[in-house]
């Protein structure tokens, strides 16, 4: 028998409690008892974005809220500017492109962070880019953007929003929607959220809104405005996927009691541990500034095979992280702690690293990375 462990950037484990209440019968989404899961869900989502405007819950991963993000926003022929860094940024202009929408790129270096006087400079030039596509994590390279800095700069551009692919980052690190000033938020259930996949979420602001009203893409699933009216009624246009709602019900109990300044420490402190821990082992991260703290991307040494680090946590040990993506196969390999992760999931991620890496051939110390994880991760009584 080989115990699994699920280490992968999503999914993620799901805590049992969750598991549980998704065991739940099924109940009919036109009944009164749905309205009232629902109105609980959109007002707890409300306090997990930070924000005041309405969260629209889609049946979907979440690649389905990140075209919504497109069709309900801008029509054929209007500019959007991509931030590129990575394969989701790349996402947003392939669904950009399918919607008719000329993309503007903004490519940035795999492993760097976008610029935020870039995306100034780029708006500047181009007073007519309707919107702004950017990932708060690019989960393909592990790094986070200054989310905070690119809603100081849209934020004072009229005709212009920020949509934000928030998938690993809703309840990693802090991202006040309002506070900060982005306009469409998406987010994803198998990440931080602890649930299966199947879920995305989007927050629209009021200058969002303004747009979606003279955009002419068409939209019929992912219509947000038909969706708005329903949910703000506590329905939803489609048959919703029930049982991942009575899921997200108690993850955001659970989330609620833990409060969001102790998640995003949570969070933090596992992904110093992680990062600390990987330096410690004689490894290199992968990103050049700005670690998200969702995951950590790790380089493989050199001479090794980086998808064989992959393959061999997972066949050998029963761990299963990621391997890179696109030019990165090989030179990568992913580590997740986002979610319903704790001390141990870190501390075993290092362990496995470290008896797979020597297994390879690559002379690392047994216990370095795990010593300076412990070290940090130890209760100081
Ligand atoms: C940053 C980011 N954006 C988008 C996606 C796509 O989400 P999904 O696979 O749920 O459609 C992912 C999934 O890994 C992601 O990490």
């Amino acid at each position: 028998m080989l115990k699994r462990y699920l280490l992968a950037p999503g999914p993620t484990p799901v805590p049992p409690e969750v598991l549980l209440a998704m065991a739940r019968p099924v109940i009919h989404h036109r009944a009164p008892e749905f309205a009232q899961l629902f109105g609980e869900v959109r007002e707890d989502l409300k306090w997990l974005y930070q924000t005041r405007n309405d969260v629209l819950v889609l049946a979907a991963s979440g690649t389905g809220g990140m075209e919504g993000a497109v069709a309900n926003f801008l029509s054929p022929g209007d500019k959007a500017l991509v931030v590129n860094g990575g394969k989701f940024g790349e996402r947003w202009g392939e669904i950009c492109k399918a919607f008719g929408v000329q993309v503007v790129e903004l490519k940035v270096e795999w492993g760097h962070a976008v610029d935020p006087q870039a995306v100034a400079d780029a708006l500047k030039k181009d007073p007519s880019i309707k919107a702004v596509y950017v990932q708060a994590s690019e989960t393909s390279t592990g790094v986070a953007h200054d989310t905070k800095a690119l809603g100081e700069v849209v934020r004072v551009r009229e005709g212009t929003i920020l949509v934000v692919d928030a998938i690993t980052a809703l309840g990693v690190f802090d991202l006040p929607t309002d506070a900060w000033g982005l306009d469409v938020v998406v987010g994803g259930s198998q990440k931080a959220l602890m649930l299966p996949p199947g879920l995305a979420f989007v927050s629209v602001s009021e200058k969002a809104w303004g747009m979606a009203e003279k955009a002419k893409n068409g939209a019929f699933y992912f219509n947000y405005k038909k969706e708005r009216e329903a949910q703000i009624k506590n329905q939803t246009s489609y048959t919703p996927a029930v049982s991942m709602i009575l899921g997200l019900q108690e993850v955001l109990r659970m989330l609620k009691a833990e409060g969001l300044p102790a998640i995003f420490s949570r969070q933090t402190r596992l992904a110093q541990a992680m990062r600390e821990g990987v330096k410690a082992a004689g490894l290199s991260l992968f990103p050049k500034q700005s670690p998200s703290d969702a995951l950590t991307a790790i380089s493989a040494p050199d001479g090794i095979d980086g998808q064989a680090i992959y393959r061999n946590l997972r066949v050998q040990y029963g761990i299963t992280a990621a391997g890179g993506q696109d030019h990165l196969k090989g030179k990568i390999f992913r580590v997740s702690h986002m979610g319903y992760m704790d001390t141990f999931d870190v501390i075993t991620a290092l362990a496995a690293i470290e008896m797979v890496l020597k297994g390879l051939g690559h002379p690392v110390r047994l216990g370095s990375g795990v010593a300076k994880a412990q070290e940090l991760l130890m209760v100081k009584s």
